[in-house]
């Protein structure tokens, strides 16, 4: 039974898709789609607020996508779409920044720190990101947004700017609200930082055994244990809290650890190896996927959404009051 709110989220595809991306988001994406109509997109015009030329990204693009469809966004179910395919979204981030004051959109904390981390290039573009992002949503009138915490100060403001475009024209836009996805609050290969890309601290999924085994190994363990022969201490070693979210068996594990009856390289190890096994139907669906299907489904997605968005966006040029769209 599909339920009436409708689900809307997007993932940048700014790097190689992650054990973060999954377990942070994608695996919610897939449970939700079973009880929801949901949409879900491929943020290519938010990633060039960072990396301006989009040639960089095409293979990032196909990339997420497909691996998306691999670890189960059923195109059957969900509308899977390119978010520059329908440039309506970005008539209507322009349209919601004419009701945004300014200082909402500079109390975002985001910026600020996405500011320091590409100073050289702190653009407009990346000031109105959460417009851009708000304009994603409600183009599609979407209410449930599934996203992780970093994400909610965004979500606050869009629901601020829906508020004062209601008020401010006519009720176009059910006010959309986060759902915050709970997440297996693991750390990368570092052990310190979550998962990220640019920190280049994570775990594949969909990538080769020998790639993942790579990431596995070199992991960094319980510091606090110099020498196999010392007791570990799983609580507070990150491959253990793996184990934890992982392994059935992981107390038998957490406690020969403690004994120091197995050694870090080994626990290691053993994790590579359950990893990849564990991700083994994930690889081999993707490696099945043809770029030409890649493709037709995000256009076939692209189409839908984009028909969505076309009415909506003929209400909100009623609303604002602009001439409708030449046909
Ligand atoms: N900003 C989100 C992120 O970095 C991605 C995103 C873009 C998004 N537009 C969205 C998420 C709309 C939810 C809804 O994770």
């Amino acid at each position: 039974m599909v339920d009436q709110m409708r689900i809307l989220s997007g993932m940048r595809p700014t790097g190689r898709f992650h054990l973060g991306n999954y377990l942070g988001a994608a695996k919610n994406w897939v449970e939700l789609q079973k009880q929801y109509e949901c949409f879900f997109f491929v943020a290519d015009y938010h990633a060039l607020t960072t990396e301006p030329d989009g040639h960089k990204a095409e293979d990032k693009v196909f990339d997420l996508a497909a691996d998306l469809i691999a670890v189960g966004i059923d195109p059957k179910r969900s509308v899977l779409y390119l978010q520059s395919k329908v440039p309506e979204v970005a008539e209507l981030t322009l349209l919601l920044s004419m009701v945004t004051p300014l200082s909402w959109v500079q109390r975002v904390p985001t910026f600020k720190e996405m500011a320091k981390q590409h100073p050289d290039n702190v653009n407009l573009g990346l000031f109105s990101y959460p417009i851009l992002q708000g304009a994603d949503i409600l183009m599609v009138k979407g209410v449930g947004v599934p996203v992780g915490k970093d994400q909610l100060a965004h979500l606050e403001l869009v629901r601020e700017v829906t508020r004062k475009f209601n008020r401010t024209y006519a009720p176009v836009f059910p006010e959309p609200r986060a759902l915050l996805t709970e997440t297996n609050l693991i750390k990368g290969t570092d052990g310190k930082k979550r998962m990220s890309k640019s920190v280049g601290n994570i775990i594949g999924v969909t990538d080769e055994p020998e790639v993942i085994r790579k990431q596995v190994l070199s992991m960094v363990t319980d510091v606090k244990r110099p020498l196999k022969t010392d007791p570990g201490h799983p609580r507070t070693c990150n491959v253990c809290a793996y184990y934890k979210l992982f392994f059935n068996d992981w107390e038998h594990y957490w406690e020969l650890c403690r004994k120091a009856q197995i050694g870090c390289f080994d626990k290691k190890k053993l994790l590579a190896e359950r990893l990849i096994e564990l991700f083994g139907p994930f690889r081999e669906a993707r490696a099945e996927l043809s770029p030409e299907l890649v493709n037709t489904i995000l256009d076939e997605g692209s189409e839908k959404a984009r028909e969505v968005a076309h009415k909506t966006m003929v209400e909100v040029r009623k609303a604002v009051g602009l001439p409708s769209y030449l046909t």
